[in-house]
């Protein structure tokens, strides 16, 4: 319980979460929110999907196998880190963007994800001559979405944390609730701004700023056309650790 005499100590570290960032045995509680779905890069040896910036159903197993190792390799190293620097039975509170269970196929993503949506838009700006397809084919994000298993497979193999709990909650950009067009258009826009805050530094350092406006554009139109979409494979996972 929070009284008045709790002090808490508020401190902004420069660097990646996938380098030791705090001294050891110094932190009581970790919670990070919607980040450790980001790699620490691409994963190597991956064949190009091409025009996809992410695993689609059309990707080859070892496309699948290349994000899942960079996935566990990159999040072990967060645990082992983490456990240097959490006091024994500290806690952390990890969220996620995850994969539904719903579909055992690990290469099937919904046809309104948002790196899909993201792969179709900049498609379109292939057709419209602003990016060249090489130039799309190069581009891949150092992204991964693990389910459940494979979450919980990594905790246990890296060893240091136990698993208090590990939840699964809806995962929505927006759009769920939308019952007519005007909605959807206006949904669209939310999404496309949610996404771009996420990617532009990416897409910037990769395609040049000129596009930017006008990819996002071609995604907000996207979204207002999967506004009917509910079969959603993104999920949220939630899991509480505690330090060994
Ligand atoms: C979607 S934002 C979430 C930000 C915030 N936690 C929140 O919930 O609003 C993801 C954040 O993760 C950060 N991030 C991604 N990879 C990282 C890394 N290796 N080390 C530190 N931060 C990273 C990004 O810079 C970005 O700020």
């Amino acid at each position: 319980m929070i009284t008045n005499k709790s002090s808490c100590f508020v401190y902004g570290a420069p660097g990646s979460f996938y380098a030791r960032l705090f001294s050891r045995n110094s932190l009581h509680f970790v919670h990070s929110c919607y980040a450790l779905h980001f790699l620490s890069k691409v994963p190597e040896k991956h064949v190009n999907d091409k025009g996809s910036v992410y695993i689609t159903s059309s990707s080859p197993q070892s496309t699948y196998k290349a994000y899942l190792n960079q996935f566990q390799k990159d999040f072990t190293l967060f645990l082992r880190l983490r456990s240097e620097e959490i006091v024994s039975n500290g806690r952390m509170v990890l969220t996620f963007i995850g994969r539904n269970t719903l579909n055992s196929d690990p290469l099937y993503r919904d046809c309104c994800h948002f790196w899909t949506l993201l792969s179709k838009s900049l498609r379109d700006l292939v057709f419209e001559g602003h990016v060249s397809e090489s130039k799309l084919d190069e581009f891949n994000m150092p992204f991964y979405d693990p389910n459940e298993q494979e979450l919980e497979e990594v905790i246990r193999n890296e060893g240091s944390f136990e698993i208090n709990d590990l939840e699964k909650h809806v995962f929505d950009l927006g759009l769920s609730n939308n019952n007519n067009e005007e909605d959807d258009y206006e949904a669209g826009y939310n999404e496309a701004n949610c996404i771009r805050a996420v990617t532009e530094p990416m897409l910037v350092a990769h395609f040049g700023e000129d596009i930017i406006d006008i990819l996002f554009d071609r995604y907000a139109h996207h979204v207002a056309n999967h506004g009917s979409c509910r079969n959603k494979t993104s999920v949220t996972l939630v899991v509480s650790l505690t330090k060994k």
